[in-house]
């Protein structure tokens, strides 16, 4: 499974990048907010380390718009993902943007119908929101779990982007379905490292290494 980093901030994406884990980098206009920076110079600083596909939002609400904005996000850099809503506008910007050999990943999916019209419609990837399903009592992951299914019984190379991840349970059936790309925070990330019973194992050798005496430099 690729990881995918979901944030604008160029250190957390550098720090997570020199481990070799980031594999691409997802945007959205909340997170340019955040971040404070103009979107094109954030966006081009990323593009410049991270070779992987790395998604930069449209705003217009129109098709038209959108293949404008899309096309005016492309040329900050080669590796540039074309993010558009799960709208019927944005199925058709996703179908001229594709066509004309653009990466574009459909976003704001909820539905496994949803994710069936953004294959047929060209989609590089499909961005279904686990955590907001989740914030709403539905089951995130039972959706990522049907779109692999209908994805798989018909052959369709549109990529599963596991977004609006928030835990480590996200995260490994994420891959247990096998999504092939999972997009979480930095933070997510790293807390996939640590254990308490890690930490209290490591505790233990320290002390007991102590009692020896000896030293290995
Ligand atoms: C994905 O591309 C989105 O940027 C992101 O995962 C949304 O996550 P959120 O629901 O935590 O805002």
């Amino acid at each position: 499974m690729k990881f995918f980093v979901d944030t604008a901030d160029v250190d957390a994406i550098r720090e997570l990048h020199e481990l070799g884990m980031v594999d691409g980098v997802t945007t959205n206009p909340s997170l340019i907010a955040k971040s404070g920076r103009d979107i094109k110079e954030v966006t081009r600083e990323i593009c410049e380390m991270i070779p992987g596909p790395v998604s930069a939002e449209t705003v217009a609400l129109d098709a038209d718009g959108m293949i404008a904005e899309g096309r005016e996000l492309a040329k900050i850099a080669d590796n540039i993902t074309i993010k558009v809503p799960l709208t019927w506008e944005g199925l058709k910007a996703c179908k001229v943007l594709t066509g004309e050999g653009r990466m574009v990943n459909v976003t704001l999916c909820f539905t496994a119908n949803q994710a069936l019209l953004a294959a047929k419609a060209g989609a590089t990837f499909i961005s279904p929101f686990v955590g907001r399903l989740d914030d709403i009592n539905l089951d995130g992951m039972e959706l990522i779990a049907e779109i692999r299914e209908i994805y798989d019984n018909y052959d369709f190379s549109t990529e599963i982007l596991t977004a609006s991840i928030r835990t480590l349970n996200h995260m490994k059936q994420a891959a247990l379905i096998g999504a092939d790309v999972a997009t979480a925070p930095p933070s997510v990330i790293k807390s996939m490292a640590a254990h308490p019973l890690t930490d209290k194992g490591l505790d233990g050798f320290l002390k007991d290494w102590a009692k020896t005496g000896q030293k290995i430099l």
